[in-house]
């Protein structure tokens, strides 16, 4: 997209003048919407998010364990490298709301509550970093924080350079009080020139589509010039209902959203809650398979300190991981869901290979066998006229050689969900199966 702006930037000599405008019309075509320019998210950012699993407890005395402390994130820091989460990609250790103290300090700078982060969060930062990860924070676009803590509004180059001078990573920008749409729409604007401006490669998450479409339509066209990754939709919560709310808002809204998604700018569902207490084992596998699918931001908010061995497998499921993190970065899309509830979806990968998931969304009987037609996966081309397919989820096999007419039979738990990876073969006489 540099490059483009370079074209653009040039006069062009008269005999360049058609080669530069079929790069330029190419260049459209490839890039819908051009991202923010900050070189980062070129893969939906992967990590750790404290909401969901610790909310806001501030009272150390009373919940030390769990309260929102520098004790909390430097304990995360230190499993995310033992337990192996970094090596596989989670890299993002995030702090969200109720961590500020309740005033800025007499420079009008935001500062943490002295008693839970003592160091501060410039030593916090240098720990992450020492780590090998790194450091996202959050703050909000209006007068307060959702939680009611010092909002930006009004400071927001002043805070972009605070947290550049800490040395963090990555910005939350949240969208409580914030008044009117034009405030929300300038503020998100602002911030993000603002970062820029430090000259420190910031990831900047956004919830203005969230905050707006109360409103009117949020212009992703738009929001993906000043944002890395954006919430369309509630917040999440450790239960099933609110996984199959995400994924119904992704399916009504994906004409709109889904083409918009690409290196440097994605859609977030939100947060990861698998390890947690609401979902069953099948409905993991789904969230897994889905933000896989959706080319979603891998924020998981669980406790690192005591997770099951069969979440924790499942977060690091490296095939899955692959999937989500595929270089195209075309986000899934649902193609049909039959009468039984049985949704079919599919998601373009790098190289011609396509990720499929089924999801038997009835949350009554038993195992529901789906028949997979790979005739029409990918327009035609998933398999044509030949593919291999394997199975990812919920367990790992090699399904085998398959031609463009076959069927294949999976068997799909109640809100459980079957993902396979198709990889396109095109020597068909050397397999010998046609
Ligand atoms: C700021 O934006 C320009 C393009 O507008 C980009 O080239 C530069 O890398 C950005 N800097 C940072 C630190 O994000
Ligand atoms: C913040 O509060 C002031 C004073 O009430 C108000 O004028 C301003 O519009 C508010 N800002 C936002 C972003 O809502
Ligand atoms: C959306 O934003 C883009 C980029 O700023 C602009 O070109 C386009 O006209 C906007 N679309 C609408 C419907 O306002
Ligand atoms: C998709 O966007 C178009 C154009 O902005 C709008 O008219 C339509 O209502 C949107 N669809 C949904 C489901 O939001």
């Amino acid at each position: 997209m540099a490059a483009g702006a370079n074209w653009r930037g040039k006069p062009n000599r008269g005999r360049l003048l058609v080669p530069v405008a079929v790069l330029l019309l190419l260049l459209e075509l490839a890039c819908p919407a051009n991202a923010l320019e900050n070189g980062l998210a070129l893969t939906p950012p992967m990590g750790w998010l404290h909401w969901e699993r610790f909310l806001c407890q501030t009272d150390c005395s009373q919940d030390p364990y769990r309260c929102i402390s520098e004790k909390l994130f430097m304990q995360m820091a230190d499993l995310m490298v033992s337990e192996g989460w970094r090596d596989v990609g989670y890299q993002y250790l995030c702090i969200d709301d109720c961590w500020m103290a309740p005033t800025r300090d007499e420079q009008g700078q935001l500062q943490p509550d002295p008693k839970r982060f003592p160091s501060g969060i410039a030593k916090l930062a240098d720990y992450v970093h020492s780590k090998g990860l790194k450091l996202g924070i959050y703050a909000d676009v209006g007068n307060k924080t959702c939680a009611g803590f010092p909002g930006s509004y009004g400071y927001y180059e002043l805070d972009a350079k605070t947290f550049a001078s800490w040395g963090v990573d990555l910005l939350k920008f949240d969208g409580c009080y914030c008044n009117t749409l034009n405030l929300l729409e300038e503020g998100y604007k602002t911030m993000s020139r603002a970062l820029n401006k430090t000259g420190r490669s910031i990831v900047y998450s956004c919830e203005w589509p969230l905050y707006e479409k109360f409103l009117q339509k949020p212009n992703y066209t738009e929001i993906k010039q000043y944002c890395n990754y954006w919430r369309n939709f509630a917040d999440i919560y450790d239960a099933w209902s609110s996984i199959r709310n995400t994924l119904d808002w992704t399916v009504l809204h994906q004409d709109n959203i889904t083409s918009i998604a690409g290196p440097g700018g994605w859609n977030d569902p939100d947060m990861l809650v698998i390890g947690n207490f609401g979902l069953s084992w099948d409905q993991q596998v789904t969230q897994m398979a889905f933000w896989a699918m959706m080319a979603a931001p891998l924020l998981m908010s669980n406790d690192l300190r005591h997770i099951n061995p069969a979440s924790k497998a499942l977060l690091q499921n490296k095939e899955v991981i692959a999937i989500n993190q595929d270089p195209l970065g075309k986000q899934g899309y649902r193609i049909t869901k039959d009468h039984n509830g049985l949704e079919l979806w599919e998601r373009p990968l790098s190289g011609g290979a396509y990720a499929i998931a089924i999801m038997n969304s009835q949350e009554i009987g038993g195992p529901q066998t789906y028949m997979v037609s790979l005739t029409f996966l990918g327009n035609g081309l998933a398999c044509n006229p030949a593919c291999s397919v394997q199975q990812i989820l919920p367990t790992s096999r090699n399904l085998g050689l398959h031609n463009w007419i076959s069927f294949l039979k999976v068997l799909v738990n109640p809100t459980g969900t079957v993902l396979l990876k198709t990889v396109v073969i095109e020597e068909k006489r050397s397999l010998g199966i046609l």
